[in-house]
């Protein structure tokens, strides 16, 4: 049921905030603000590395991932898209796992994917929204993201959920491979649990972003560009303006910008600019005056210092409250969201089911 809502996926996207928190109560306890004991059959500290693989916004959910664990707790993360993944011949270290991510629990590649690593006879874990599912039923341990039913076609809530399971990992991965202590885990269990309440002011940013979306419905092509965490949050944004307006977007590292999409920039092009104010937010800045020098429209979703720090002539700007950076994805990922859906609703399009695309993709 929608409720008052004119589409499930503006619905899907208003429940975030209450979702994530369910998300992260089921990994950490934010009365103490410690981890809950772990459902793993295996401990972090004897790992040289982990395998993640999924498909679409779930891939992006698990590159977000990649930076976390990595950053973390100093743990390589292999990351594939599930097609590739299955078919790539990838060793397999025995002193590894595996993650699947799927909304749906059913993706074929993603299931392949699966079955590959379990071969190799590594554990196996699923982070899914649907708990009585393939992928669920055929791995060692389920980590379900609690978002409940998802109906748009587009995903949503289920990532910003992905998120919050992840991150929940990559801070129990930190601390039992010793480079978090209690005092870390503590304060990055208080930073997680600020994600709902600071979910809820950006989805007051609505009006602004619908303005913004209105002019973005006028145009064929839309560039996203971020660094970092933010890098998997412009493919996202690209992803999903793309599958729901129809609009052609592209998603970039913003430091791939000069190696070839700075050839498309002029007055007609678009750029939406995702950079917090964080440790390479300098290097994003530079991106923008390549971008203005060359006459190209940016639209940069930042916060308060971000946007006096940027000293570059923007569009618009989209100015987002002060995140702690571990939560920054989980945050960023609601304007994003935003901006695609209310464009789409400028186009006229059908948001909740877009031509050619399923909600669940059991064929490879
Ligand atoms: C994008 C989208 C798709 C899915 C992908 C994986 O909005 O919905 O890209 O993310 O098809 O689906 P699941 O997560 O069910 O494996």
């Amino acid at each position: 049921d929608k409720g008052n809502y004119r589409h499930f996926m503006e619905k899907e996207i208003r429940e975030q905030p209450e979702v994530i928190s369910h998300a992260l109560a089921n990994h950490v306890d934010f009365t103490t603000n410690r981890l809950r004991p772990s459902t793993l059959p295996f401990n972090f500290k004897d790992l040289d590395r982990i395998a993640i693989s999924a498909c679409g916004t779930a891939y992006l959910s698990g590159l977000v991932g990649k930076y976390w664990f990595e950053r973390y707790a100093r743990l390589p993360v292999d990351i594939d898209i599930a097609s590739e993944f299955r078919y790539r011949e990838m060793p397999i270290s025995k002193k590894s796992a595996a993650f699947f991510i799927s909304q749906s629990g059913e993706t074929a590649d993603t299931l392949a994917s699966l079955r590959y690593c379990k071969a190799a006879g590594i554990p196996i874990g699923a982070i899914v929204n649907v708990r009585d599912s393939t992928i669920a039923r055929e791995s060692d341990v389920v980590l379900p993201i609690l978002a409940g039913p998802e109906v748009g076609v587009a995903s949503t809530k289920a990532f910003t959920c992905q998120l919050a399971v992840l991150a929940s990992l990559a801070i129990r991965a930190g601390v039992e491979r010793g480079f978090l202590n209690e005092e870390d885990e503590k304060r990055l269990i208080a930073e997680l649990a600020e994600a709902p309440r600071l979910a809820t002011d950006v989805l007051k940013l609505d009006e602004q972003i619908n303005e913004v979306a209105r002019d973005l419905s006028q145009v064929d092509h839309v560039l996203y560009l971020g660094r970092d965490t933010s890098y998997p949050l412009a493919l996202e944004g690209a992803l999903k303006l793309k599958e729901i307006s129809y609009i052609h977007a592209e998603g970039y590292a913003a430091g791939e910008l000069k190696h070839g999409p700075i050839a498309l920039i002029d007055e007609s092009m678009p750029v939406v600019v995702i950079a917090p104010h964080d440790r390479i937010f300098d290097k994003s800045v530079s991106n923008m005056q390549e971008v203005a020098a060359r006459g190209g429209r940016i639209i940069l979703i930042t916060d308060e210092k971000g946007k006096n720090a940027s000293a570059t002539e923007t569009a618009e700007t989209i100015v987002l409250p002060e995140v702690p950076e571990i939560i920054c994805p989980i945050i960023y990922a609601l304007p994003v969201q935003m901006l695609a859906y209310y464009t789409a609703v400028h186009m006229g399009t059908d948001v909740d089911q877009p031509r050619n695309l399923a909600k669940s993709v059991t064929v490879e």
